[in-house]
Formats: structure tokens, sequence, C-alpha cells
């Protein structure tokens, strides 16, 4: 087995021009492995910490030296010179030397950063494509497909320019053909979007996930225009080409209600829980995400069992990739769909671990990227080796969106290969 020889860090920036860490991993048989972690905005409050300098003379505190120190002193100290042996072994004693509950000492940027560079470190030495490799780790023996793309089309919320109050607006084509036919779709509808947003006479700049952000009035707007865009490039919404929300709704949740502009007055749970039934019957929804608030739980339940027929219920905030909120939700038939994203947790044991105990609950797997992001394509292999169903890497447009779009139609190409 291969010992690892080198292990360092160093502060980059991402999509956001707010700084994030990089991890390079070397082995002794001169295979290594770079990392580099994304972050988010509209974090749930349970997610694993993030590490920042919170120092107000470096990047408005948002510097992550103190993860990276953590990574080049403590963590390098413990690990280099040894043989990781497998990524199961090396997450446990990353996860002790940690030594807290949410990686909040050692930072969860500073110890994912670790567990990705050696994963892929691991997964060239063993002369194995990375998301082979990433099969073998979740033992995911069934055949390996290209998850269906999400696309993030409309931003609002945390991520657009300040008056949609849902964070986004997906378009999902579906999967008669192959992938590349549907980033084809994706990428013919985002295109024409821009179109009927001038023809509108909204603002069609983009938002942090390379969706526009038009000054549209309500959430309703948004969806019109995904629908008219979708039977413009001659596809029937909600047939062949579905769509989805992620409602983000910890984001306007207060004091127990739920406030949208498409309203005149705050809603409380079952008012906001008919509001979302009836604008699933105006605009059928393959997936609704996060549609009540992280701690609303009673309320999940009753939406879940009201519109789970038609509709997948996804939860992020509401499970932050977390075992112990995954059990609580199936104990409570909270939802039917989850978000999977590794820095909500720490380490890509943890992360397989929590898809399959998604997996073995019958729910729809959603794999998905942050809004801050960098070129790091991980993500991408990560989706097709556990075998999600959807992945959600925002618009098919901006660099760091397109480039892991862009990893799949590569993977694709390979799996059409014989083995
Ligand atoms: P975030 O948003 O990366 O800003 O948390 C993405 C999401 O809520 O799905
Ligand atoms: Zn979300």
């Amino acid at each position: 087995m291969a010992k690892l020889t080198k292990l360092y860090a160093r502060e980059i920036l991402d999509s956001r021009a707010t700084p994030t860490i990089e991890v390079i991993a070397i082995l002794d048989t001169g295979e290594y492995g770079v990392a580099s972690i994304p972050s988010g905005s509209s974090t749930g409050s349970y997610e694993a910490v993030e590490l920042r300098d919170n120092d107000p003379n470096r990047y408005l505190g948002k510097g992550v030296l103190k993860a990276v120190k953590n990574v080049n002193q403590e963590i390098a100290a413990a690990l280099v010179g040894r043989d990781p042996q497998s990524v199961l072994q090396l997450d446990d004693q990353l996860i002790r030397l940690d030594g807290t509950p949410t990686k909040s000492r050692l930072g969860a940027n500073a110890v994912l950063g670790v567990s990705i560079a050696v994963t892929k470190a691991l997964a060239a030495a063993s002369k194995k494509p990375l998301y082979r490799y990433i099969a073998e780790l979740a033992q995911n023996t069934q055949p390996l497909t290209i998850p269906s793309p999400v696309f993030n089309m409309i931003n609002g919320g945390k991520h657009g320019a300040g008056n949609l109050d849902f964070q986004e607006f997906h378009v999902i084509p579906g999967r008669t053909g192959s992938y590349a036919q549907t980033l084809e779709t994706g990428a013919e509808i985002y295109q024409t979007i821009k179109k009927i947003l001038a023809r509108r006479g909204a603002i069609h700049s983009v938002g942090d996930e390379g969706g526009f952000a038009p000054n549209l009035f309500t959430n309703l707007d948004a969806l019109e225009v995904l629908s008219e865009s979708i039977t413009e490039c001659h596809h029937k919404p909600s047939v062949d080409v579905e769509l989805g929300l992620d409602v983000a709704s910890n984001t306007f949740f207060k004091d127990g209600k739920y406030t949208i502009k498409d309203r005149s007055s705050p809603m409380d749970a079952p008012e906001f829980i008919d509001y979302l039934r009836d604008l699933n019957s105006q605009y059928p929804l393959r997936l609704l995400e996060d549609p009540l608030s992280e701690d609303d739980w009673k309320n999940w339940s009753s939406l879940t069992a009201e519109l789970s027929r038609t509709t997948t219920i996804v939860g992020d905030d509401l499970i932050v990739t977390n075992k112990d909120k995954v059990a609580k939700a199936i104990a409570e038939k909270a939802c039917t769909g989850v978000i999977i994203k590794p820095n909500q947790i720490g380490t890509i044991s943890e992360t397989i671990a929590v898809v399959k105990q998604a997996r073995a609950a019958g729910w729809k797997i959603n794999v998905s990227h942050r809004s801050g992001e960098t070129n790091d394509t991980f993500i991408a292999d990560f989706a097709v080796g556990v075998g999600a169903d959807y992945a959600k890497f925002g618009a098919p447009a901006r660099g760091e969106r397109v480039a892991k779009y862009n990893r799949f139609l590569s993977i694709e190409v390979e799996l059409q290969q014989p083995a």
C-alpha cells in the first residue's frame, strides 16, 4: 500500500471572491490528489462547521488561514509517513483527531479537504477512474449511469437580486436519451429564458449559481417564464421537461410564519402548504426542496403525506447530510428525497453512509454543489459513483458550474466504452 508523503493546504478563492481551502495529498508512489472545498450561503443551522479566521483585517473576516494551518500542522503530523489504508480508516482518524460533533475544532473545510484529496490520490494509485473508485467505496454494484441534471435556471433568495423569495427554479429534462442530450436541452432552454426575460424587459444578469436573477415580481412569474421557455424550445412543460423548486424556506421563515411577496400577509405552515399545493397543481413539480423550515418537522410530515404521490419532497437544510437527521426523517415520514453535500458533514465516508441510509429508505438521491464553488469536479464523479438519481450543479453556465456538467460528458463517453 502507498504511504502519504506530503499533505499541505493553501488559501484560494471561490466563485464569490471568498477564500476557500485547497488541499494537496501526495503518495510515495507519485500519485496525488488536489481538492478545493465549496461553500454555501443559505446554510442549514445544523451543518458541520466551516472554519473561518474571523479576522476583520483580511477578506472581511472570511480568510481560511486557520483551516490551512490545521492541515499543514496537526493533520499532516498525524497522517504523513503513514499508509492511509482506506478512506474509511482515514476519515475515522480525522473524526477522532477533531474530536467534536460538528468538526468545529479543525474545521469541516480542512477535514473534508483532506478526505477528498486523499480519496483522489488513492483512486489514482488504484488506476481506476475516480467515479469507479467511489462506487467501490459505496459498494454500489449497480451499472453506473449519469444522474439526471437539475438545472438551476433562475436564482432568487440569497443567491439572486433580492425580489424573488424562492431560491432556485429548476428545469429537469426527462431522460429518454443520453445525458449529452439533456445537457443540450438544458442549454437551449437557458438561452431561451434569456430571450424571454429580455422581451419582458426584465433584467437578465446572473446570480451566484449562474441562473438568471431577474426583476420579476412573484415566484409564479418565474415558473411561468420557465414554462414558456420550455414550450418555445418545442418541449412539453411538466411532461418531457419537468420543473423543480428549492424553496429554501428558512430564509423567509420568521416567528412561525412564512412571508413571501406573492401573498399580502404572512402564512402559517398549513396556509403555506395550501399555497404550495395550489402552485404544484398549476406548475407540477418533480422536486420540491426545503418547502418548510429546518425545524418545522411536524409540518414536513403533513406536506409529504399530501404531495409525495406526485412530487419528490427533498430535504436539504432539514437533513444536512446527517445520519441522525435521516433516521428521524425516515421515522417521521418527513421527506422522500435528500440533497447530499459532502461539506455539510465533513468526510467522504460519512457522506457515503448517508447516501446508503437514504437509498435503503427508498428516497431519491440528489447530489449537489454549493453556491460558492471552484472548478473542482469531484462532486460529479461522486454523484456517478454513489448512483445518484439527480445532480444539481447550478445553471449550465459559468465556469465552475459547467466544469461539473462537462465532467459528466466525459464520464458518459467512458461508460459507453466496453470495459
Ligand atoms: P447553498 O445553497 O450552497 O448557498 O447552501 C444551495 C442549496 O440550498 O441547495
Ligand atoms: Zn437547498
